[in-house]
């Protein structure tokens, strides 16, 4: 296995654990380690009457039958039988009592503008703009792509589209017009929904333009939706005749009334697409009733929420953490939460320490980069806030690194905050390994235990229990993926390809200590982790060799300060081909266009050879070694020990 190296030998080294607060446990749903034991216990014993129970505090329009069916594994389905639908869940639910006029949303744009939307506020809104999308010939289970930025819209959006049962895919705005070209294409969308723009560090960057330019040709698409993002006249966009509309025009003269579809169980929910081992990324496949259920009841009891709670996750609705932790998740719960449009950094390092103190935000959910960015910035950014509103923090997204962790808990956590360093993925729905904060000994650096119901294993390739290995999942859990869209094999090979096919396989290594705690210890394939974001070193590959220069690509992660791993490229050149600047920056550019700026390479290293075994396979080990500048490993099977010392020669010589 090829774990991060760096975050394996500090995690090795830690020892330090921390009690959960007892002001905090004091009142936490799950108040202490026997509390947590004892539920986990019956949670694996009787997985079926613990999910059943904890489903009836949500609206179902019918019960289930059954509520786990393996018959069709590894395609499992929960719930069999039952009808609900997730926005009546999030929305209409909470009209009837006191939450009604709660907020729901309390929006901050980036240039500070700001809206509150109540329940009853985003009643109105999604029912107008679910009833839009049905005027432009919406229907159950059609595929709907989303392309905006974090504007309350966005979650409108989403909502809406749950709402009539509409499949959404949300594709994070800072992805180019070829990566929604080809996500449109593999779901075979019929509408997309963007914005003129949104703003990012003062700027305010065009996304209908990229939309334009993504669905040239793309017969599927029939309409095309832009919501205005600011009060003032719009940017300037193209509106195509008979394809495109204004939000504001469509939703304008809706009724404020638009009936749930009752959706069947394991009805697509939506399709969220993410990186792999191949070029291609994969439409990862969520459905109703499970992942309704996981996402409310881990938001419930991993944040111990509190009706009185100000929650704020930071992630962008792009991503599934944003699916799972700011739409569903927490409105399921009839949470209060902060949606915040732009950079952490403007207009200055403060920004989000000054929306703290605002609004008195008591759970605070962010990602590892985020924390060594601030960390960098240095602590006078927090000092000037009053942050002493916080109760609670989480992690998510990348391994955490000690150093970061107990910075997070002295300077932002005033060292009274539990953090929940939540392990979980696109295809897991919603958390699996993470701290209970009132019940479970936190450990820096470390995801700890399993969420009630998760059954983890550590295990060699062979199936072996061990210390340090491949983490497994060995029980199937409302919150799983159902497949790849379209590519149902694929999902078979990917996720059930080892240990007989009996366990799921999430990509990562472990290893499990005296405690029986997990350590995450990073990815042990081909996926790199950017400042939180999943890339497929396939992907730039295959960007890279459409280059009619480039005969041969390689990219591998690389250990970064800030970003976690950053992308370190090794590119080959055909014979004959000059490789200078302007070759890079073309490459370069071509990254920013087949998938989005945010999956430039930190390194492009030009070299004649890439070194490969007898049989013809890249050694990425060593090149991983030489891109980190270490002591070179085994080289004893290389068809042509030369190229590597050639690489490493050149490394040195362009990294000086
Ligand atoms: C990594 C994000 C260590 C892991 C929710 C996983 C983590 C991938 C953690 C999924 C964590 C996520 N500690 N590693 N707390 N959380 N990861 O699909 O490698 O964008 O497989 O989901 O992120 O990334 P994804």
């Amino acid at each position: 296995m090829t774990a991060e190296p760096n975050q394996m030998e500090s995690v090795l080294l830690e020892n330090r654990h921390f009690e959960p607060p007892s002001e905090f446990a004091k009142n936490a749903l799950i108040g202490d380690s026997d509390q947590y034991r004892k539920l986990y216990e019956r949670s694996i014993k009787e997985p079926e009457a613990f999910w059943a129970e904890a489903a009836e505090e949500l609206h179902w329009f019918k019960k289930w039958d059954s509520v786990l069916d393996e018959s069709e594994a590894p395609v499992y389905k929960w719930f069999s039988g039952a009808r609900t639908n997730l926005c009546y869940n999030c929305v209409d639910r909470h009209l009837e009592g006191p939450d009604r006029n709660k907020a729901a949303i309390i929006w901050e744009g980036e240039p500070g503008d700001s809206r509150v939307l109540t329940y009853q506020d985003l009643h109105r809104e999604v029912c107008k703009f679910a009833n839009g999308l049905k005027e432009i010939g919406i229907k159950k289970g059609d595929r709907v792509a989303l392309y905006l930025p974090m504007i309350p819209e966005l979650v409108l959006a989403v909502l809406a589209c749950a709402r009539i049962g509409a499949v959404h895919t949300v594709i994070f705005a800072g992805f180019s017009a070829d990566s929604i070209r080809d996500r449109v294409n593999d779901c075979a969308a019929k509408c997309v929904i963007t914005s003129d723009g949104g703003w990012r560090r003062g700027k305010v960057l065009g996304l209908k333009n990229i939309v334009d330019e993504a669905v040239e040709g793309v017969a599927s698409v029939t309409d095309v939706v832009i919501v205005k993002r600011g009060q003032g006249d719009p940017l300037p966009c193209h509106l195509k005749e008979g394809r495109d509309r204004w939000y504001h025009d469509l939703v304008q003269d809706q009724s404020v009334d638009c009936p749930c579809e009752e959706m069947e169980a394991e009805d697509l929910l939506f399709l969220l697409y993410t990186s792999g081992t191949t070029g291609k990324p994969k439409g990862i496949v969520h459905t109703t009733a499970g992942y309704m259920l996981f996402t409310y009841l881990t938001t419930k009891y991993i944040f111990d929420y509190k009706p009185e709670d100000v929650y704020w996750c930071t992630a962008d609705v792009g991503w599934i953490t944003g699916h799972s932790y700011i739409v569903y998740g927490p409105m399921a719960n009839a949470a209060t939460q902060i949606i915040y449009e732009g950079a952490p950094n403007y207009p200055n390092n403060g920004r989000f320490w000054e929306i703290v103190e605002k609004y008195r935000v008591s759970i605070f959910y962010t990602a590892p980069t985020a924390i060594r960015a601030f960390m960098k910035w240095g602590d006078e950014w927090l000092e000037a806030h009053d942050l002493s509103s916080l109760r609670l923090l989480g992690t998510v997204g990348e391994p955490i690194n000690p150093e970061a962790w107990i910075w997070y808990h002295k300077v932002v956590g005033g060292e009274r905050c539990p953090i929940v360093d939540t392990w979980w993925q696109t295809e897991t729905g919603g958390h699996m390994l993470t701290p209970v904060p009132g019940a479970t000994a936190t450990k820096p650096g470390c995801a700890t235990l399993p969420f009630l119901g998760i059954e983890p294993a550590v295990l060699s390739e062979e199936g072996e229990e061990v210390d340090a290995g491949i983490l497994a999942i060995k029980k199937p859990w409302p919150g799983m993926l159902r497949g790849i869209y379209g590519d149902n094999q694929r999902f078979k090979d990917t996720y059930w390809c080892k240990w007989g096919g009996k366990y799921y396989f999430p990509g990562d290594g472990a290893r499990i200590d005296q405690d029986g705690y997990y350590w995450i210890l990073g990815r042990v394939d081909d996926v790199v982790n950017v400042s939180g974001h999943r890339i497929g070193t396939a992907e730039l590959e295959s960007v890279f060799v459409e280059h009619p220069d480039v005969a041969e690509s390689a990219v591998v992660g690389v250990p970064h300060e800030i970003k976690g791993q950053g992308l370190f490229a090794f590119v080959t050149v055909i014979e004959g081909r000059d490789y200078d600047e302007k070759l890079r920056a073309e490459l370069v550019t071509m990254i920013d266009k087949g998938i989005g700026k945010f999956a430039r390479p930190e390194h492009i290293l030009f070299s004649s050879d890439l070194p490969k075994t007898r049989s013809g396979k890249i050694m990425r080990r060593l090149l991983r070694d030489i891109a980190e500048g270490k002591e070179l490993g085994n080289t004893t099977t290389l068809a042509d020990p030369d190229v590597v010392r050639h690489l490493r020669k050149q490394f040195e010589e362009n990294t000086k």
